[in-house]
């Protein structure tokens, strides 16, 4: 019996396998049921006893040599699988999704970009802030509907801070620090207490603009405007002001733009005025200039302020603010040759 073992094990040694197959074939010819090795543990129970050791001893070291070669067998071939000279390098690859900016991201840099070439610089604040530099300093009375806990969120504990409402809270920190002459815009994330639907969230982007110098007018912030527009939505765009109300700005007025669908001729999406609103603005109030220690007898200024998912909505036609939050690869994708 102790030779019929070393002859087993010397033909396992010479075994070769190349495929799952035969080693899986090698595997139940040994390990079996009805394998080499349960024929000799059978017959090794009829030994006499004084055999017993060694031969038990040579059974269990050949079935410890079959698994090993097993595994190893097993390794052998999955690396030959993974080996990239095993596959047909010709064949094309699996398809690479390229990603895409998000359309408020390009947007965003196409305001930057179109700013920057008038001289704007670039100013960035906290988005938690405080009631005196979005509120107070900002000229808001105290009554003031955006100062209630329906419009912004306060922190419980301490209602003087707050998630900023709008960016003009940055354009009081670079008052702040800066003298004039100014001119800045501060892009960022403001948020409001707001029923999230098809034209309003909770949390949106804004860009807001800030210019102040001697003999700064009215003239020239309709002209930035303009610049802007036909920058943004092509030459043939036309503006329009209208008069409003800011507290931080005087006089005030809220910009329309020509539709863009329609040309102007009236359609369901400038609900057939021709003119969408995109923007508020107006000279900035000598309270405010006073507030952040400017001399409102020497400098006068513009601001403006835009949200940059409206004007993403009117350049892309997108009916549905909540398409740039939910992050749908399908709505995302058709952006990716935008920029
Ligand atoms: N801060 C205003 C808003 O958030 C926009 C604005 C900015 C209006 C500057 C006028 C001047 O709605």
């Amino acid at each position: 019996m102790l030779q019929n073992i070393d002859r087993i094990l010397e033909e396992a040694r010479q075994f070769k396998a190349e495929t799952w197959d035969e080693i899986e074939q090698f595997r139940i010819q040994y390990l079996g049921k009805k394998g080499i090795l349960a024929d000799l543990f059978r017959n090794f129970k009829e030994l006499p006893l004084e055999h017993k050791k060694e031969t038990g001893q040579k059974i269990n070291d050949l079935k410890q040599f079959i698994s090993e070669k097993i595994e190893f067998l097993l390794e052998a071939v999955k690396e030959e699988s993974d080996d990239p000279a095993a596959t047909d390098l010709t064949l094309p690859g699996p398809p690479v999704q390229s990603g895409a900016r998000h359309p408020i991201s390009i947007v965003r840099n196409e305001i930057i970009s179109i700013f920057s070439r008038l001289g704007y610089t670039i100013s960035e604040g906290p988005e938690i802030e405080d009631d005196w530099h979005v509120f107070s300093s900002l000229n808001f009375p105290p009554e003031h509907p955006a100062r209630d806990m329906q419009d912004t969120f306060f922190i419980e504990k301490n209602p003087d801070i707050l998630l900023r409402t709008h960016t003009s809270s940055v354009q009081v920190r670079v008052m702040e620090k800066e003298p004039p002459p100014i001119r800045t815009i501060s892009p960022g994330r403001v948020f409001r207490n707001e029923a999230i639907s098809a034209r309003a969230h909770c949390i949106f982007h804004q860009v807001e603009g800030l210019y102040i110098d001697e003999n700064v007018s009215f003239a020239d912030l309709k002209q930035t405007l303009l610049f802007f527009a036909q920058e943004m939505f092509g030459n043939e765009v036309e503006i329009r002001l209208r008069p409003s109300y800011f507290p931080f700005t005087e006089p005030s007025a809220e910009m329309d733009i020509s539709c863009q669908i329609c040309g102007g001729k009236g359609c369901n999406v400038c609900k057939y005025t021709g003119w969408l609103e995109i923007l508020g603005c107006g000279m900035v109030d000598p309270n405010v200039l006073e507030f952040n220690h400017i001399d409102s007898d020497k400098y006068t200024g513009f601001a403006f302020g835009m949200g940059i998912e409206r004007v993403a909505m009117l350049k892309y036609q997108v009916k549905d603010l909540r398409l740039y939050f939910e992050n749908d690869i399908r709505f995302l994708e058709q952006f990716s040759a935008a920029w």
